[in-house]
């Protein structure tokens, strides 16, 4: 063992407040690497009051003078990337420590038209996607048809795949009544696009291992959640890619033996954007207090999110899907003001009480939460760094889901400022 990689991800229905965890983190980091998801992902890094959201790029590229990569796992809108390299530039950060995968897949302009005649076709059976293509791309990956990075810089082979795919899809597009792509513009536009990236494109899985090799620091990033997941989510109301901890190795070619520590990013409530179940969904008062004290509007598409209590069933399948080592709670401040937090801790189903997440979960008139209550408390938490200055009844919320959960709480986050936290346990490398 001996490795130093710390893997991030979201253990809820993503935006968690993984952005900012690993802009924390990641300053002691040699490598950030992006191993899932595409630019649905909306990761929000705030610093002295400047806001950056990042869509493609890793969250370390604002405080990390390491390298950031773009892992094969990950499916890249080569014009989003491009957006987002210039407008960092302009605002003053140097990118050529950015490098992407070879491997990675390109979502191309008609995997976004496909997402979104599809969701319009679908009506109210939508799933509610970000529309940025990420189905469609992963689709094609499956399928074999997938265009990658790498591909860029073998211009026939590049056409090849193309000409096949621009037939497929207009076809396709033609049978949901939408325009279609011309091949020729196509094959030029992305050839001008290969320019300007040609010169980060390596080989991420040598990169990346030998740097574990040479017992560099290494900081995954997970973008959505599990309960996005594509198998263990609330399918069919999930993301096409595996952003569990498992996703890692499967999106960079770094082996499970490899990781060594797993730390999943936890509101301290819920919330949840796009379609699907959410059994703590509050449709009340709490639930707007929740979305405006919180400021719950997403990252990506500017949706409100759905709010809710904390889940603990929830809770316990990431503890074990992703095999947490660490959880780090954020957003605890919003629920500052709260008479009475309740906590869900099992789901009735058709009268029988089940305590895990089970496979298949509806919204139906046949199931009912189980919850905890627990005392709030008023006190203002946002300026406070020792844990022991918290509120008593504070500390009591932080130590019951610890108990529950029987997982270390090792970081709380209390506002959304990089200086924001509050350290519990030792985060190794990380935080000194
Ligand atoms: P991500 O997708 O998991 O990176 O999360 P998002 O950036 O989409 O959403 C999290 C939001 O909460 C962002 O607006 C953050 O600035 C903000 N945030 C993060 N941590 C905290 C916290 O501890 N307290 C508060 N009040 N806001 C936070
Ligand atoms: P971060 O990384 C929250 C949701 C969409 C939709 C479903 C499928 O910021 O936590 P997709 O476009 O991926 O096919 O949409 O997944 N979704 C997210 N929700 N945070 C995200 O990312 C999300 N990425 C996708 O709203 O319900
Ligand atoms: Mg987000």
């Amino acid at each position: 063992m001996g490795s130093n990689t710390f893997v991030i991800v979201g253990t809820q229905w993503g935006d968690e407040g993984k952005g900012k965890i690993i802009d924390v983190l990641s300053p002691k980091a040699d490598y950030v690497v992006r191993f899932q998801g595409g630019n649905n992902a909306g990761h929000t890094v705030i610093v002295n009051d400047e806001k950056f959201i990042l869509h493609l790029l890793p969250s370390g590229i604002i405080n990390s003078a390491g390298k950031c990569i773009i892992g094969a796992g990950v499916v890249v809108d080569i014009e989003v990337l491009l957006k987002e390299i210039d407008e960092l530039e302009k605002r003053g950060k140097k990118l050529d420590n950015l490098f992407i995968d070879e491997r990675a897949h390109i979502i191309m302009p008609y995997h976004i038209e496909i997402d979104k005649a599809k969701e319009e076709a679908m009506g109210e059976n939508k799933i509610g996607t970000t529309q940025r293509g990420i189905g469609p791309c992963y689709i094609d990956k499956i399928a074999r048809n997938g265009i990658r990075i790498g591909d860029l810089l073998e211009p026939e082979r590049f056409r090849d795949k193309l000409t096949w795919n621009v037939k497929e899809k207009n076809d396709m597009l033609t049978r949901y009544g939408k325009g279609t792509f011309d091949l020729e513009e196509l094959y030029e536009k992305f050839m001008k696009l290969a320019e300007k990236i040609k010169f980060r494109i390596i080989d991420a899985v040598v990169e990346i291992n030998e740097g574990i090799e040479d017992g560099k620091v290494v900081l995954f990033e997970g973008a959505q959640a599990l309960m996005l997941d594509i198998d263990y989510g609330t399918y069919p109301y999930v993301t096409s890619s595996s952003p569990t901890s498992g996703g890692v190795t499967v999106g960079t070619g770094v082996a499970p033996t490899k990781i060594s520590r797993i730390l999943g990013v936890m509101k301290a409530y819920t919330t949840r954007v796009g379609e699907g179940p959410f059994p703590t969904e509050l449709e009340n008062e709490d639930g707007e207090t929740l979305r405006k004290v919180g400021h719950e509007f997403g990252a990506t598409t500017g949706r409100p999110r759905r709010c809710g209590w904390l889940d603990l069933v929830i809770g316990r399948y990431a503890v074990l899907i992703d095999g947490l080592t660490d959880i780090v709670l954020t957003k605890l401040d919003v629920l500052t003001g709260f008479e009475k937090i309740k906590v869900a801790v099992g789901y009735e189903i058709d009268g029988k009480v089940c305590h895990s997440y089970p496979g298949n979960l509806r919204k139906s008139k046949n199931l009912k939460i189980i919850y905890d209550e627990l005392d709030g408390w008023k006190e203002d938490i946002t300026q406070i760094k020792n844990y022991e200055d918290l509120p008593e009844n504070c500390k009591k919320y932080v130590e019951y889901i610890e108990k529950k959960l029987k997982c270390n709480i090792s970081m709380i986050s209390v506002g959304p400022e990089r200086s924001q936290n509050i350290y519990r346990y030792d985060l190794g490398d990380f935080v000194k």
